[in-house]
């Protein structure tokens, strides 16, 4: 395939940044897009120009570092997948494709596409832990008997990867989805409910101070996560927070 590239370039957090257009060919249709920006970095340092700056990790959709906003869809037009995992065959030779980055108040740009998500590493200092005395009479965990509906639950709440496409997706740039799998996580299981209420309070609170916008219901989010974390966990955060708020301590 032969694409035309349309990629936001940006210095620094203070370069003004705007759209620049490269040319790839012979991209195979079983490249991922990350391979594919590969080759076009190749293609730049190769005639001496500026590599395009993106974030990557594990390539394996588990790390939650790359972003990429694809032809104006987080993570790109495949459905439960990151950038990372998105492959080339989903688009057709002859495209032109537009890559920018995640944008949202609390995502500065730092470079080109890479954007500061250590707002999302604030609200999980804030909250997202549980204590574990181990002192020695430690209980094991399988001697606590969960509902296996429950468990299952968790664990999906759980797979939230931390990738940011819920906010950057939210017309409000809303971490809801974010801050709800990470309370839900815990709010499920008995190891979680010791903290509960500091927990939900903090990370909300903390989610605040960041600049994130609230939840207007829009449900975009739940639809462009690559791990299909669902609406009902905006929903269990909110009920956790409004009792949290009520209990005397
Ligand atoms: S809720 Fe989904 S989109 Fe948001 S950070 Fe977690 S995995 Fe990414
Ligand atoms: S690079 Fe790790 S999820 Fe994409």
């Amino acid at each position: 395939m032969n694409l035309k590239l349309k990629i936001w370039r940006q210095k620094d957090a203070e370069d003004k940044g705007k759209m620049v257009a490269y040319n790839v060919t012979d991209i195979s249709e079983h490249m991922s897009f990350l391979e594919m920006l590969d080759v076009l970095n190749e293609q730049l340092v190769n005639s001496g120009e500026e590599p395009v700056a993106f974030d990557h990790d594990c390539r394996e959709g588990i790390c939650g570092m790359c972003s990429l906003y694809i032809n104006g869809e987080a993570h790109g037009p495949d459905r439960g997948v990151t950038t990372c995992q998105l492959h080339m065959r989903m688009f057709n030779d002859g495209d032109t494709i537009f890559i920018e980055p995640f944008r949202a108040k609390a995502f500065p740009v730092i470079k080109d596409l890479v954007v500061d998500r250590s707002a999302f590493d604030r609200i999980q200092q804030s909250g997202g832990y549980i204590s574990v005395n181990t002192s020695g009479n430690t209980q094991d965990a399988n001697a606590i008997p969960i509902p296996k509906a429950d468990a299952d639950e968790a664990m999906d709440a759980a797979t939230c990867i931390g990738c940011g496409a819920c906010v950057a997706t939210c017309k409000n740039s809303s971490a809801m989805l974010f801050v709800g799998a990470k309370v839900s996580q815990y709010a499920l299981l008995p190891q979680g409910k010791v903290e509960a209420k500091d927990r939900v309070m903090n990370m909300v609170n903390q989610m605040d101070k960041e600049g994130f916008g609230n939840c207007t219901n829009t449900g975009a989010c739940e639809v462009e996560c690559p791990k299909g974390i669902s609406l009902t966990n905006i929903a269990r955060m909110n009920r956790e927070y409004f009792s949290a708020s009520v209990t005397e301590d």
